[in-house]
């Protein structure tokens, strides 16, 4: 098992594109922006998911254990990506599931890409965080190295600060000799500080979930005091919530820019960037990051 993720990485972890973004508000404004786009990565292990799971695979590689068990819902990108890896890369996956057993089309897939699965009810769930929950797994998986949530903690930031270096790399093709600041979408604030660990521009956080849900707290925890970004609430009044306005304003602006969007992440982060656009000066160039989670949207038709 020993570097089999090292081994197998350039075959397929291809340079993310940096392509501008079209969009007349955008223009109307003088605001520039590049999109990331992590969602062409690869056609199932995209996303901020790869980069979020290289440190943790390669922490089960260097300890030679068999695969990875992590936990999320029954929409989850983050289990998608994972139980893809496994797959591809050969290693085995155990997702522990939200709720109770349902078959979305993610599920369906998980199922397809030999990830074994355990639903935990609601409560069961909640408990994910209580000092004693992993005791049983590890019991039972011994081979297998427990994966926080979203692939986040310090490892997955660690692995999400590489986003530095590809962006710099892609501005030539731009035109660009640098850029004014990254706008992503938060969930749990992995990525962002990986982006400022890395020591880049400003990251602008869309959160995804609403503040109080201990955003502020896991990124702290990453990046001490840091000052390089800061969070904005593109909620929409809780995780998930879709209203009309958002459905519309998410059909637009894909009509307008040939940018395919979801409503829980890019979809909430593109239009928390249209609602905050004065805080840019004309003339300002920001890059946009594609975190991918297009499998999901299957879930909303
Ligand atoms: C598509 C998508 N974008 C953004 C995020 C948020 O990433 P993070 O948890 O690192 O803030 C997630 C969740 O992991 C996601 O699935």
């Amino acid at each position: 098992m020993a570097s089999v993720v090292e081994m197998t990485l350039p075959d397929w972890a291809r340079p993310a594109p940096l392509q501008p973004l079209n969009l007349g508000w955008l223009d109307a404004a003088g605001v520039q922006v590049a999109v990331l786009r992590l969602d062409l990565i690869d056609p199932l292990i995209s996303g901020n998911k790869w980069f979020k799971l290289t440190e943790h695979l390669q922490h089960m590689s260097r300890q030679d254990l068999a695969g990875v068990i992590s936990l999320g819902g029954a929409h989850s990108n983050h289990l998608h990506a994972l139980a893809a890896a496994g797959k591809r890369l050969g290693f085995e996956t155990v997702g522990l599931l939200r709720g109770h057993a349902q078959q979305t089309p993610t599920v369906t897939d998980l199922q397809a890409f030999g990830m074994k699965l355990h639903w935990l009810g609601y409560a069961g769930y909640r408990e994910r965080h209580a000092p004693g929950f992993w005791t049983p797994w590890s019991s039972l998986y011994p081979d297998l190295l427990a994966v926080p949530e979203g692939g986040g903690g310090e490892e997955g930031a660690r692995g999400c600060q590489v986003l530095l270096q590809h962006v710099r790399a892609r501005l030539p093709e731009m035109g660009w000799d640098g850029f004014d600041g990254w706008w992503l979408a938060v969930g749990t604030g992995t990525t962002l500080a990986g982006l400022v660990q890395a020591g880049g521009p400003i990251a602008y956080g869309a959160m995804a979930v609403p503040p109080g849900h201990g955003v502020v707290e896991n990124v702290t925890a990453l990046v001490g005091e840091a000052d390089g970004y800061e969070l904005i609430d593109a909620s929409r009044g809780g995780f998930a919530k879709v209203d009309g306005d958002l459905l519309a304003f998410i059909e637009a602006a894909e009509q307008e820019s040939g940018l395919p969007l979801e409503p829980l992440y890019t979809g909430k982060a593109l239009l928390a960037l249209r609602d905050n656009l004065h805080r840019f000066a004309p003339g300002s160039r920001l890059v946009f990051i594609h975190t991918g989670g297009l499998q999901g949207r299957r879930g909303f038709a």
